[in-house]
């Protein structure tokens, strides 16, 4: 008898190719996924997965998604929101998804989308970070306070219980499937004739300031097969860094989707971030800022030395890959 897998966010960014991954997994035979919008799993191609509405706020909900499940995979989240949205959704959210999992007294295992965010950014932090890195999130970054609260709450839930917790910490996630970091520049959101103009004049394109930060990347896909990995493995349960080999830079990162580079003074966005800190009235897509501010590049050796895990896509493949889609 193959796995039952129970899945918050399938709808998601991450959600889509993590059940696709799970689809071709021979040891899952049922797949039930849950988030709020209206989905046709089929329209996927995918013949295992029941998709049910609803919300992860709502305890009964959540009961009836885990009550068969051999495996629980939590995804669903706020991550582009308000700090307002966020703040109402993703701890109580998570916090119901795990007591209501431990409380049902039939999933041995969980697996958990934390992120790089959760470490902070903190200029003490030791880089790369390893998976021993204390998880202090930074306060002034809604994202990152809540995904170390989310990790602090998952603690003290499985604490004393038999559940085995695979806690994922990617970096940022993209690809064709996962456009986000695309959407968020804001170029990208003018009308296309301005932007066809922009990409046949350079000097029009918006700048891209590029203070030197090295950035990780990791590809949808290669996400999904760990999170497939953390539902079946003999590898032992704990904490697992994740990301594509290798970094890219700022400037790659805009030259790839439409910006034109230009150096900036690493002080510069040191101001930047602290006057989005100070501000009243800032709106939360600021608060993104901070995780430009300093490096946060992980190490990803105990993913592939213990875990098993192999991605297929370095930093550079990612990002390739998502520019490629855009056009
Ligand atoms: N994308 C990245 O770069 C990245 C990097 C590191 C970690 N992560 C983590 O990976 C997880 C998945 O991220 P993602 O990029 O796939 O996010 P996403 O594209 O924003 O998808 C979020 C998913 O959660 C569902 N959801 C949100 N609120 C819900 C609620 N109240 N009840 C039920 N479902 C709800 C959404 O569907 P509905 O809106 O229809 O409910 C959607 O399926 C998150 O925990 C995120 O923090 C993401």
């Amino acid at each position: 008898m193959g796995l039952t897998v129970a899945v918050t966010g399938p709808t998601g960014e991450i959600g889509i190719s993590a059940v696709t991954a799970l689809e071709a997994d021979p040891a899952v035979d049922r797949i039930i996924g849950m988030a709020r919008r209206p989905f046709d799993p089929s329209e996927h191609g995918w013949t295992k997965t029941e998709y049910r509405q609803g919300d992860i706020l709502d305890r009964e909900a959540v009961d009836a998604l885990v009550a068969d499940a051999d495996v629980v995979i939590h995804l669903a989240f706020i991550v582009i929101g308000s700090r307002d949205e966020a703040a109402r959704i993703n701890l109580a959210g998570t916090k119901t998804v795990f007591q209501a999992t431990v409380d049902a007294k039939r999933a041995t295992r969980m697996v958990y989308t934390s992120s790089v965010v959760a470490y902070g950014y903190h200029s003490d932090n030791p880089l790369p970070l390893t998976e021993d890195t204390p998880i202090r999130g930074s306060q002034e970054h809604y994202y990152s306070a809540q995904k170390a609260d989310c990790e602090n709450a998952i603690a003290e839930i499985v604490d004393g219980t038999d559940l085995e917790l695979y806690m994922l910490r990617p970096c940022i996630v993209a690809g064709p499937k996962a456009p986000a970091l695309a959407d968020a520049m804001p170029w990208r959101a003018l009308p296309g004739v301005a932007q066809s103009v922009m990409g046949a004049v350079p000097i029009l394109k918006m700048p891209m300031p590029d203070h030197g930060v090295p950035v990780q990347l990791v590809h949808h896909d290669d996400v999904a097969q760990a999170i497939a990995l953390c539902a079946t493995t003999d590898a032992p349960a704990g904490a697992y860094n994740i990301a594509g080999e290798g970094t890219v830079s700022l400037s790659e990162i805009g030259e790839a989707l439409g910006a034109r580079p230009v150096p900036f003074p690493k002080i510069g966005v040191k101001v930047a971030a602290e006057a989005v800190k100070r501000l009243p009235f800032m709106p939360s897509a600021a608060e993104w800022i901070h995780i430009g501010r300093t490096s946060v590049v992980m190490d990803t050796t105990k993913a592939h030395d213990v875990l098993g895990w192999r991605p297929q896509f370095s930093a550079q493949d990612t990002l390739g890959a998502l520019a490629y889609s855009l056009h």
